[in-house]
């Protein structure tokens, strides 16, 4: 039988990656942040200078390196952590993760990951609620509004925020919405606990 999935989904410095990971410690269960795949794809491509809008050679570049994200990221056993979150790598993820057949590699590497683990799992990212983990045992949509985003991601401007916000939204494959079944959370001005908090009344509730 299958382990437990928490799926999450969201914008732009809405929350997921702080909530995830504060979930995955609280109940015990692997952590898997899926943005750091589509960067670590753009930081290898943008390192070996291909062209990101060259679909084959993204798609070969994905299908070829191995990532891991824990516990720092790397590509290929080289640590990229530091250079995930450059003004160059911001610019250029959206156009990579638009790239179906690159969306494709990382998202059989997601569904691998969670199989693997012995307790449960909790993912978050674009398309996690809609596409990777559809049957998830829970999902969330986490949201805030773009000023407090853009002020929780002090490494990236506010127009940039909003530039990957609306390449997000509007890419044809996956793009990022919110599951008809998803908790829907705003996070603007609630504390990471008291968000968590809600998640696991939440899982406890989908339990009983
Ligand atoms: O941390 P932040 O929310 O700013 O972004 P991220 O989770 O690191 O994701 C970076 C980019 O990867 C997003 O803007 C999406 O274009 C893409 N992404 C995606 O398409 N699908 C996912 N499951 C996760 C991220």
């Amino acid at each position: 039988m299958s382990t437990p999935i928490i799926a999450i989904d969201g914008p732009a410095g809405s929350g997921k990656s702080t909530v995830a990971r504060a979930l995955a410690h609280a109940l015990g269960w692997s952590f898997l942040d899926t943005g750091a795949m589509y960067r670590a794809v753009t930081c290898e491509a943008l390192a070996r200078g291909l062209d990101v809008h060259d679909h084959e050679a993204l798609a070969q570049l994905a299908a070829h390196i191995r990532i891991n994200t824990l516990p720092r990221v790397s590509v290929d056993g080289r640590d990229v952590e530091d250079d995930l979150r450059s003004d160059a790598v911001n610019a250029a993820v959206s156009v990579v993760a638009a790239n179906p057949k690159v969306r494709e590699t990382m998202v059989g590497r997601q569904r691998e990951f969670a199989a693997l683990q012995e307790h449960g799992t909790v993912v978050e990212g674009r398309d996690i609620t809609t596409v990777v983990f559809p049957n998830a045992t829970l999902k969330v949509f986490l949201t805030a509004s773009l000023e407090e985003r853009a002020r929780r991601r002090d490494d990236e401007s506010e127009h940039s925020v909003a530039r990957r916000d609306e390449a997000d939204y509007s890419r044809s494959a996956s793009p990022l919405r919110q599951a008809d079944d998803a908790l829907v959370l705003d996070t603007t001005g609630r504390t990471i606990d008291d968000v968590v908090g809600e998640i696991i009344q939440c899982l406890k509730n989908t339990d009983s």
